[in-house]
């Protein structure tokens, strides 16, 4: 997941493959509170992990639901309460997750109610400006306690013990969020033991298909609900919820979106298949599906996968009413980019009490990237962006997870400029590794991938800059010294002496070097020998090898494959002289020798290894005259480089500095 305050997206050429989806957001809450409600354990697989779901486990956990999870990718149990009652108090803080705080507001309302509790439920400050007024009226028409605790209409709430009535309809407005009405469904069923439970809608019902995905998992937990239309809706007396012991969480047809989008955009004929939701999702996004096809894609799907290739091109512009697809139509406003005319986007007003006012917010970026947009109460119309029009804009976020994924696909723009993404973490709402896996499918021109390089003498500080610059910017990052020292590690363990009469033979294990990074450490042949590559002797071994012509030149392909999208940060000797050549930015960094001897002895010392500072100087500049008078790759700064002398500077000023020449070489205008 990328945790940097920023994420720049290269200009994306193509993309295809297969990619297989986390679980439905929307789904994995429902199913977790069901099963927290109902007698017996449930076993949930392919839940969600995400920030929205996180909260929501912690909350059971807090009002005494048993929760057991496999693992990494493996189920999640959930012992439910049954009629047990709940812990009696508990301060629950739900993030900035609607359907979290709409749903467990309505249960704990009625939960408090039944057995005597009380709790408060709050959220990050943009989910106090998220309005849950209409809930808590239908909640006290039931007779529950709940108070605002700041603002009328708003969260934080506390509820307590009221007293249940059944006898009249409990009424609810379905124009301002459907979670309102879910709530009620939810928690009604523990209300509803000797008596039918009667909600009925005020006004138009919005985003109906999430209502429909509430029934479809209510009926899986044991409760029918009966329905008039979608005006009425009766829990019979006697309703009560039985765990169905096993279920599956289907992949997001929400997340979906990006990569139906993706398929639509791309020139790649292999196009895009999306696994884990199909043709028969019970989630109303997947109806995106049509839309997408409506602008030129050609979908293809299957009970639990779809296929999208691009159809028309430039996509076909469109006039749609999104109500039944609140979430995913947002990824129209993007591909409305890519088509003939203007797009018209209707009855979204929804949009405005989400994360963020999401017209306004996507008006805002798509305007940032140069396109036309025009925005009403309810609507938003957004014009095509010919090559000249776009800009290399900071796309803001606004915390809002969809903002940042759907803005992804503006990279694909055909002016080849790159987008920013701010703040990109905040997709780990529902899709953590949602770059990730984008940049799994997406292809770039190698030359459009961006590089820096840091080269320098030994102990210049150059590793750890290198390193800390490639983890701010998100990037991947190319330690070639290490390619060095486990090439000189391979030939003395197959006991070759480190000389020009083995050039070929130590040539020959470098280019097939059978190596792996795994989360920072180096495996070869399946050996971690991380710290092995790392003595003082390996350090030599590698200078040595890294003479031979023969070898550098078999090293270089592994160089290579370390460009990778979204960019990297390499550092070594050659980096910038040998290696890419044609990098965005080139940084020499230096010290001088005494200075590089005194970190080098701390950094021994505070190994436990003893050092004489004097040896160690001597060795330095040794290892310097050979880096710097060998033959081939020689150690010296590119002429284009730029020098940083870090004699004087901590690292993490010498970090500031590259990182302020990067951003100098970046072209975004906000
Ligand atoms: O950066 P380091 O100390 O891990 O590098 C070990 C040796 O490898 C160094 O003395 C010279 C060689 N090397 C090289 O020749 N070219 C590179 N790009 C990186 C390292």
């Amino acid at each position: 997941m990328y945790d940097t305050p920023f994420l720049d997206l290269p200009p994306l050429a193509s993309a295809a493959g297969t990619v297989r989806l986390p679980g439905s957001k929307s789904i994995s809450n429902r199913v977790l509170l069901l099963a927290a409600l109902s007698e017996g354990t449930t076993e949930v697989h392919d839940l969600l992990a995400s920030d929205d779901t996180r909260v929501m486990l912690d909350a059971l956990r807090q009002i005494g639901c048993g929760v057991e999870a496999d693992g990494a990718g493996g189920a999640v149990r959930i012992t439910g309460l049954g009629g047990r009652a709940p812990a009696p108090e508990a301060d629950i803080f739900l993030g900035n997750s609607g359907t979290s705080t709409r749903t467990l507001t309505a249960a704990l309302a009625v939960l408090a109610t039944l057995h005597g509790g009380r709790y408060e439920v709050r959220g990050v400050p943009r989910m106090h400006e998220r309005p849950i007024g209409d809930l808590v009226d239908a909640l006290r028409q039931l007779g529950c306690r709940v108070e605002y605790l700041n603002t009328d209409g708003y969260p934080p709430l506390a509820l307590s013990p009221g007293t249940l009535q059944l006898y009249t309809p409990i009424r609810i407005r379905g124009d301002v969020s459907s979670q309102f009405l879910t709530g009620l469904l939810q928690a009604l069923p523990l209300a509803a033991a000797a008596q039918d439970a009667v909600i009925e809608v005020e006004g138009p019902l919005i985003s109906q298909p999430y209502i429909d995905i509430t029934l479809r998992l209510l009926a899986r937990f044991g409760i029918d609900v009966q329905r008039e239309g979608w005006e009425r809706f009766t829990i019979p007396a006697g309703s009560r919820y039985r765990s169905p012991g096993s279920i599956h969480v289907e992949a997001d047809a929400s997340s979906a979106s990006y990569f139906i989008g993706l398929g639509a955009i791309t020139a790649d004929p292999a196009g895009i298949r999306i696994e884990g939701v199909g043709a028969d999702s019970i989630q109303g996004d997947i109806r995106f599906t049509e839309a997408a096809a409506r602008m030129g894609a050609q979908i293809a799907s299957g009970p639990n996968w779809l296929h999208v290739q691009r159809g028309a091109w430039p996509l076909k512009a469109i006039d749609l009413d999104c109500n039944h697809i609140p979430d995913a139509a947002m990824t129209l406003a993007v591909l409305a980019l890519y088509a003939d005319g203007p797009s018209t986007l209707r009855n979204i007003a929804s949009w405005r009490v989400k994360e963020t006012d999401r017209i306004a917010a996507m008006a805002a970026e798509a305007r940032r990237l140069g396109a036309a947009v025009e925005e009403g109460a309810d609507w938003l119309r957004v014009y095509p962006l010919e090559a000249p029009g776009w800009r290399a804009a900071a796309v803001h976020t606004y915390d809002d997870h969809r903002v940042a994924m759907c803005f992804s696909l503006a990279a694909f723009n055909p002016a080849r400029v790159p987008v920013r993404i701010l703040d990109p973490k905040c997709v780990a709402k529902t899709f953590p590794d949602y770059f990730e896996t984008l940049f799994a499918l997406a292809r770039a021109p190698v030359d459009d991938i961006p590089v820096l390089c840091i080269d320098g003498p030994t102990a210049s500080g150059k590793g750890t800059v290198a390193a800390q610059v490639a983890r701010r910017l998100g990037y991947h990052f190319l330690d070639s010294g290490a390619m060095y020292r486990l090439a000189a590690l391979a030939a003395v363990r197959a006991g070759h002496t480190i000389a020009p009469e083995h050039e070929a033979a130590i040539a020959a294990l470098a280019r097939s070097l059978p190596v792996r990074f795994d989360h920072g450490r180096i495996l070869l042949g399946g050996e971690d020998v991380s710290d092995a590559i790392r003595t003082e002797e390996a350090g030599m071994n590698a200078s040595r090898v890294s003479t031979l012509p023969a070898v550098r030149a078999a090293l270089v392909a592994l160089q290579l494959s370390f460009r990778r999208l979204p960019g990297l940060v390499a550092d070594g000797r050659d980096m910038g002289t040998v290696i890419f050549p044609g990098a965005k930015l080139k940084v020499f960094l230096t010290a001088s020798a005494a200075c590089r001897a005194d970190r080098r002895h701390k950094q021994l010392i505070s190994k436990g290894i003893s050092a004489n500072i004097d040896a160690l100087r001597a060795d330095l500049e040794a290892r310097d005259a050979r880096d710097s008078n060998r033959a081939v790759a020689p150690l010296r700064p590119a002429p284009d480089a730029l020098l940083l002398d870090s004699s004087e500077l901590t690292v993490e000023h010498a970090v500031s500095q590259v990182l302020q020449w990067w951003r100098g070489r970046q072209p975004f205008s906000s």
